[in-house]
């Protein structure tokens, strides 16, 4: 079961699990929870929803899934090299910036950073 830790300065930690074999986003994961990551078209076209992927140590790598939108924009904010995207799709190294609104967490364990968004309901 994903467990994952939303985090951001300005707020406490929150822990979520993902039920396993889940498709839902990281945003859908984190609304579901209350954690509000700022978002806005929630079709990896925007970049507003960029966060920071830490693994947590000592658990199993799992294969990295980039969409073209999300590589595009990564690549766009200057959060992602070609190499990087390389060593995402053949080595299962994960990039350290993702899409929350197209980041699947599977079985991995993940602490996500976050932008906190006040003013959204
Ligand atoms: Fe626009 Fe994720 S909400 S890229």
């Amino acid at each position: 079961m994903p467990i994952i830790t939303f985090r951001s300065t300005t707020t406490k930690d929150k822990r979520a699990y993902a039920t396993a074999g889940d498709t839902g986003t990281i945003l859908t994961v984190a609304r579901a929870a209350g954690v509000k990551i700022p978002f806005e078209c929630q079709e990896g076209e925007c970049g507003s929803c960029l966060i920071r992927v830490e693994y947590v140590e000592g658990k199993p790598r799992m294969a990295i899934s980039l969409t073209e939108r999300e590589k595009t924009k990564l690549k766009e904010l200057g959060k992602i090299t070609e190499a990087q995207i390389k060593d995402a799709e053949v080595n299962d190294v994960a990039p350290p910036y993702r899409l929350a609104c197209q980041f699947i967490a599977r079985e991995e364990e993940v602490i996500i950073h976050y932008e906190h968004c006040p003013a959204e309901a």
